[in-house]
């Protein structure tokens, strides 16, 4: 069965149908509903058995874009019977508007032809031979189950609503309470956003360099910093705690924001003006500036009655290398200090949003936008980042090429942290000794030149990033020259590499964007401890990846991988200090949901309380 992508076999429109003798049928004018109708009439015939069974497509003609039933194609049953030759189809009524399920109902093939256009005047569509391996065309939810917002241009930014067809159904959906928030968030950033009468006055305060007085519009700006899987995991974070604090989100362009990303809001753009007034300064921003918080701790000038009235804007240092006071915005009553303040300027290369799950005063309002705690990145993720066309380009038409006919997708993302370039023999172990242990990928017959071509032919493609090539030639080399014991088809692509990481070039961003984006299509995924690439990736396609252990002293690890506890990225630079007590304590110890990650002893990463191993 190939895999279910595109609207390329959307059915005739009605028009083409209209000479059908079957949709000359008369009105059904019984005041009998016609669906009940429908199902007594195919009550009658229960009891046949199903042979296979297919998909079909109902229109309703008076609206042409539509689509009102969908039948869905499932072989329920296999009875063969002497001489009869029946399917039975599972006919899913579906509301055109948010695709709930009205009533399914069973129908023999021929007979929903006939019934369908009696009854509803619709045309009997695409009902061949040869579709009967067709998978099911079910109206995708563009919109994602509510989280994205409907009303964009979509030829602006082609991502944004076709995702979805290239993407699993969402194993998870987003909470009502997530989706009211992200709406009230938009309204804000509507009413505030750049140039809006409420920037310009709350920009005002910043220019004069006045102390701050209450403003109804406040802001975090996000600094372009570090490479691009950490730049994504920081605007998830920044984004989250904009959410919380009711902040309007800002991002510096840096090289390459705009080139990379759609712009996420409706109306109003989500980037820092070029004209804001302080950017000049933002290179010089470290934790000596003055404007640092950590710093400002140090100086004692965070503001009690009698010290001093707070700063138009604070720098919060949240880069790795960040120290004691710097942490303290983890602190609740750090927190609260902030809420004076009407700019904040972050600059963070970690994902942070583990720690805020440890800060009381958002404590509820996390559990309540997040009944799921491994989604949190996963709906942020869908949500604010959407690939441009160019980078949608180099993302469809490599998925088209090489991967959308394959049976199953396996990613392997591989990231090797040493001081040389590779290829390592130990690296190539390591893979191929995970993806066999854990049935990723076939094991290979040594003995025999040629399987018998009767066989299991499925077909999987295994797409490979890295740095370098080596391991993808190695991979792809063996399944070229022997067979698999499965029978399988294993084809090994790469786009891809680079030779070392560069962080801030066009093509090389967009490619490696493109790389993180396809590695989220995938089935199943392995990534290489420690990498944000591989976290990208993982969140953004809802996987539970499997984690290649780090390799030490230049060995494969033993054993080579191991399954992550959930699709969430690490916090590589959490905080160990309890802000009630003052003293330091293991934030991984506190609470179920925030736990170790598997690839990083120190790091911080969500999970559910049912997958904890
Ligand atoms: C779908 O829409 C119909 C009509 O607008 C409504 O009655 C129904 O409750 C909706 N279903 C859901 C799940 O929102
Ligand atoms: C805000 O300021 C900008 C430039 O200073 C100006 O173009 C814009 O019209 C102003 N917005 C409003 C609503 O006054
Ligand atoms: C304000 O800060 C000063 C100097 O650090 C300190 O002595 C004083 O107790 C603080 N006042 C309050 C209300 O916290
Ligand atoms: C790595 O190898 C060196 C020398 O071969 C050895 O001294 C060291 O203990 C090894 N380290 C680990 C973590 O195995």
């Amino acid at each position: 069965m190939k895999r279910l992508n595109r609207n390329t076999n959307d059915p005739p429109q009605p028009s083409d149908r209209e000479n059908d003798t079957l949709s000359r049928a008369p009105d059904v004018k019984c005041g009998m509903n016609p669906i009940k109708l429908m199902g007594i009439f195919v009550f009658c015939l229960m009891g046949l058995s199903v042979l296979f069974s297919i998909s079909v497509i109902l229109r309703d003609p008076s609206s042409s874009d539509s689509l009102w039933a969908v039948a869905e194609a499932r072989v329920l049953e296999v009875k063969p019977q002497k001489g009869t030759f029946v399917a039975f189809k599972r006919v899913m009524i579906i509301h055109p508007i948010n695709s709930t399920t009205l009533y399914f109902l069973d129908f023999l093939p021929s007979l929903i032809s006939l019934l369908s256009s009696i009854l509803f005047h619709w045309p009997f569509i695409g009902l061949e031979e040869d579709d009967f391996p067709q998978p099911v065309e079910v109206p995708k939810d563009k919109l994602l189950g509510g989280l994205l917002p409907a009303g964009f241009d979509e030829r602006s930014c082609l991502s944004r609503y076709q995702s979805v067809l290239y993407r699993k159904e969402l194993p998870h959906k987003p909470s009502s309470y997530l989706i009211s928030k992200l709406r009230s968030y938009e309204v804000l950033h509507k009413r505030c956003g750049p140039h809006t009468e409420s920037y310009n006055k709350t920009l005002e305060q910043l220019q004069s360099g006045q102390r701050a007085s209450p403003s109804d519009c406040n802001y975090l700006v996000w600094m372009s910093f570090s490479g691009l899987g950490n730049r994504i995991l920081t605007l998830a974070s920044a984004f989250l705690y904009a959410v919380l604090t009711n902040r309007v989100l800002l991002v510096e362009r840096g090289v390459d924001m705009p080139d990379l990303f759609c712009e996420p809001f409706l109306g109003v753009s989500w980037l820092l003006p070029s004209d804001f007034p302080i950017t000049d300064q933002f290179n010089s921003f470290d934790q000596k500036s003055l404007h640092c918080y950590g710093n400002m701790l140090k100086k004692n000038i965070v503001g009690n009655s009698t010290g001093f009235a707070p700063l138009p804007f604070v720098y919060l240092h949240l880069v790795h290398d960040y120290d004691d006071q710097d942490k303290l915005f983890f602190c609740d009553q750090d927190q609260s200090y902030f809420q004076k303040i009407p700019w904040l300027i972050m600059k963070s290369d970690n994902y942070f949003i583990p720690s805020l799950f440890l800060i009381p005063s958002f404590e509820q309002e996390l559990n309540n936008l997040f009944p799921e705690k491994e989604t949190v990145f996963y709906f942020l993720g869908r949500y604010l980042l959407h690939p441009t066309n160019p980078v949608w380009g180099l993302v469809t038409r490599y998925y088209e090429a090489y991967l959308a006919k394959a049976d199953e997708i396996l990613g392997i993302q591989i990231r090797v942290f040493d001081t040389e370039p590779g290829p390592f023999q130990h690296v190539l172990d390591q893979i191929l000794a995970c993806t066999m242990k854990e049935n990723l990928l076939p094991k290979i017959n040594q003995n025999e030149p040629i399987i018998d071509p009767s066989g299991n032919q499925k077909t999987k493609a295994v797409l490979m990033t890295s740095l370098s090539s080596g391991y993808f030639e190695k991979l792809r080399d063996l399944y070229w020259e022997h067979p698999t014991v499965t029978g399988e088809v294993i084809g090994v692509y790469q786009p891809s590499h680079e030779g070392y990481q560069q962080t801030e070039k066009q093509m090389h961003n967009r490619k490696a964007w493109a790389e993180m984006y396809l590695l989220s299509l995938t089935d199943k995924l392995v990534t290489s401890s420690w990498s944000t690439f591989g976290y990208v990736a993982q969140g953004l396609g809802g996987l539970k990846p499997w984690i290649l252990y780090k390799p030490e002293n230049r060995t494969a690890p033993n054993p080579p991988c191991r399954r992550a506890m959930s699709m969430e990225p690490c916090f590589h630079a959490p905080p160990f200090y309890d802000c009630k007590r003052k003293a330091g304590v293991d934030t991984g110890e506190l609470v179920p949901h925030v736990r170790h990650c598997e690839d990083m002893s120190w790091g911080l990463k969500l999970i559910d309380h049912e997958n904890e191993l």
